[in-house]
């Protein structure tokens, strides 16, 4: 056995739109193709007790092994059944109502104390009033610092029971400071965990967040098995915004538990992705504004049908390096070098442009030309405004308000999105550009048919763009017509045999199929045919995929990482072939080394919700590796209590 799992089979579509394809969804696709793969490989983010977690674009999800529950804890059947009502009670409370929970009267508690707890817990219950027979306050003893070492140990542990019932009581009827005073004292009778965890609870009410971290360390340091305590502390920790340590406690609390609490498991969900935002955001504020990898730039270009240099700016014309026209000019020839150096330098030369001025004519173009390098280095607004004055000098220019819908929808504004190609159309309705990336908009919201019109509507309009070709295959799988797709690859193979990218999605659906050796032929022509290209910077997608086909047919872990570190030597930058490497590493038990390449995903990533979505990995990670620091004989423990997964060797 190894500690590995076997990677399920792929679900059904799992083909995401291509990255390569998808201009105006650019973003949010490169993280879906990880996460749809991630989810569909089940990839491990917590590898101990059979338990999996796995991050997707949505959030994070759980995907517990069929162990689930299964556990070398000596609980009998009928208590597990218990225990499985109560949790299912539990979840369906919610996280603040949790807090509200009384406190507990021992950590062994008998099963009537532990039945009347749950009942209150859920509200069925009031607590009980009163009675004559309840510890009345004459009754009990006044302990302090001085008086408790004049006691027994039998008077301690009386006298701590007596205190510790009137403290119950107290909080019962909400008086939480007589509450705090008692359990005060039962504590200097006797160091009980679930003393200090009854004061916090008393402090948690008062919403005194300091406090409650204080008393539940104590009652963790005093067991550090202690559920309740633990996520008490979480509470507080997320109160007090310390996201990272809430995150580590809930975390704990869920192994504990062995993630039968969903309750538990939510809220690791819930900090996971606050965790993830705080740092993404602060990512976000301090980064460099600079351009994604090549293989992404020229992707998002290749998504707007070729056109010739505008009239007055082909390479044969003579013009002056110092005017607007000169560098708008010398701006379009690097970006046809399509390198990482020529798009850096196209986007300083746009820049330039405008700052020079007198464009004349090709003022509008010159707008949009620097938009669109704006928006490449994820600076959203000033693009924008780009575009609109784009727009504004030339509403003919319909490629404007396409690249402003793709913006728009980067924003997750569908209506203005909409909006524009509706305007766009109005200016020129035989522009089979407008319809191509119409259809991306409608591919994104899964409206197939939709999309499958337009694409064909942008085909009837001009057959020779390859990837209205490519991605109508890709919807009609998407739609189940799996066989009209494969048909439509097959004609795409005839009419455009040069063409890399073919090849390349024809492969992925085949992976996606199952048709594992099919798929490394046409991603290995692909790999081929991009090597041979002499004109431009190697796209590495061919060389992912096949990294991916090969794990996915047979676990050649080896193997599909020289694949990705090819990739990454010769685009380093490419987030897609970072975030693979991750996973890959993941998926070997590779923790520490795994935890690095999110990071760095992270760092390479351009939007706020793809820093966020590596940075969820990146936590769950690294709060993985912490559990195992702090907590080693909770994660040896429940090392040894996982066992294999099912399926795995
Ligand atoms: C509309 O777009 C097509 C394709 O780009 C172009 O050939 C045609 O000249 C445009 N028509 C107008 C009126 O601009």
């Amino acid at each position: 056995m190894t500690d590995r799992p076997i990677p399920v089979p792929p679900t059904p579509a799992r083909v995401e739109l291509n990255p390569a394809l998808a201009s105006s969804v650019e973003s949010s696709s490169l993280w879906d193709r990880i996460s749809t793969w991630a989810a569909a490989h089940k990839a491990i983010v917590y590898t101990i007790a059979g338990v999996t977690v796995v991050a997707t674009a949505a959030g994070v999800y759980y995907y517990v092994s069929e162990t689930r529950g299964v556990t070398n804890e000596p609980e009998s059947s009928a208590a597990s059944k218990k225990k499985a009502k109560k949790d299912r009670r539990k979840a369906k409370k919610g996280a603040e109502e949790a807090e509200q929970q009384p406190p507990e009267e021992s950590r062994e508690g008998g099963n009537t104390c532990a039945r009347n707890n749950v009942d209150m817990l859920i509200g069925r219950v009031e607590p009980k009033k009163a009675t004559a027979t309840d510890v009345s306050e004459e009754e009990l003893p006044e302990v302090t610092e001085d008086s408790v070492q004049l006691l027994s140990e039998q008077e301690r542990k009386d006298y701590a029971a007596k205190l510790k019932a009137a403290g119950n009581k107290a909080y019962g009827q909400k008086e939480y400071q007589q509450a705090i005073e008692l359990y005060s004292q039962a504590i200097l009778c006797k160091q009980d965990p679930v003393f200090y965890s009854n004061r916090a609870a008393c402090w948690n009410a008062l919403k005194q967040w300091d406090k409650v971290v204080e008393d539940t360390t104590a009652a963790i340091n005093l067991d550090e098995n202690y559920v309740k305590a633990l996520n008490r502390r979480a509470n507080a920790y997320e109160e007090l915004s310390r996201f990272s340590e809430a995150l580590l406690d809930y975390t704990a609390s869920c192994i504990i538990d062995s993630f039968r609490n969903e309750q538990s498991a939510q809220s690791v969900e819930r900090l996971l992705k606050k965790v993830a935002e705080t740092k993404g955001r602060a990512i976000l504020a301090s980064k460099e504004k600079k351009l994604p990898s090549p293989t992404f730039v020229a992707n998002y270009l290749q998504s707007f049908r070729p056109k010739p240099l505008p009239e007055g700016l082909e390479e044969t014309a003579e013009l002056d390096e110092n005017t607007g026209k000169g560098q708008l000019q010398k701006g379009l020839l690097a970006m046809g070098r399509r390198t990482s150096e020529g798009y850096a330098e196209a986007a300083q030369s746009f820049d330039k442009a405008l700052s020079l001025g007198d464009l004349g004519e090709h003022e509008a173009f010159g707008y949009n030309m620097r938009g669109t390098f704006r928006y490449l280095k994820g600076d959203n607004d000033d693009a924008l405004a780009d575009l609109s004055k784009s727009i504004e000098l030339q509403p003919s220019l319909t490629q404007s308000y396409i690249k402003r819908a793709s913006m728009h929808l980067e924003l997750g504004d569908r209506e203005a999105a909409a909006n524009d190609f509706e305007l766009a159309m109005q200016q020129n309705d035989s522009d089979p550009d407008i319809f191509y990336h119409r259809a991306q908009l409608h591919f994104i919201l899964g409206e197939y048919d939709s999309a499958a019109s337009d694409y064909q509507r942008s085909i009837d309009l001009d057959r020779d763009f390859i990837f209205s070709h490519i991605q109508l295959g890709v919807t009609q799988y998407k739609l189940g017509s799996i066989a009209s797709s494969m048909a439509t690859f097959r004609r795409c193979i005839k009419n455009f045999d040069k063409v890399p990218d073919v090849y390349n999605y024809y492969g992925e659906l085949l992976l996606d199929q199952q048709k594992y050796q099919e798929a490394i032929e046409k991603f290995d022509i692909a790999v081929e045919m991009e090597k041979a290209s002499k004109s431009h910077a190697m796209n590495v997608l061919p060389l992912i995929n096949k990294a991916l086909a090969l794990f996915q047919w047979k676990q050649d872990f080896p193997e599909a990482e020289k694949l990705c570190k090819k990739a990454l030597i010769i685009d380093p930058e490419c987030d897609i072939a970072v975030a693979t490497m991750a996973q890959l590493l993941l998926q070997q038990g590779k923790v520490t080394e795994a935890l690095r390449y999110f990071e760095q995903a992270a760092e390479l990533s351009r939007t706020e919700g793809e820093i966020v979505n590596a940075l969820s990995y990146a936590e769950a990670t690294r709060t993985q590796l912490e559990v195992q620091e702090k907590y080693p004989k909770l994660a040896e423990r429940l090392k040894g209590m996982g066992g294999p997964m099912p399926g795995m060797m």
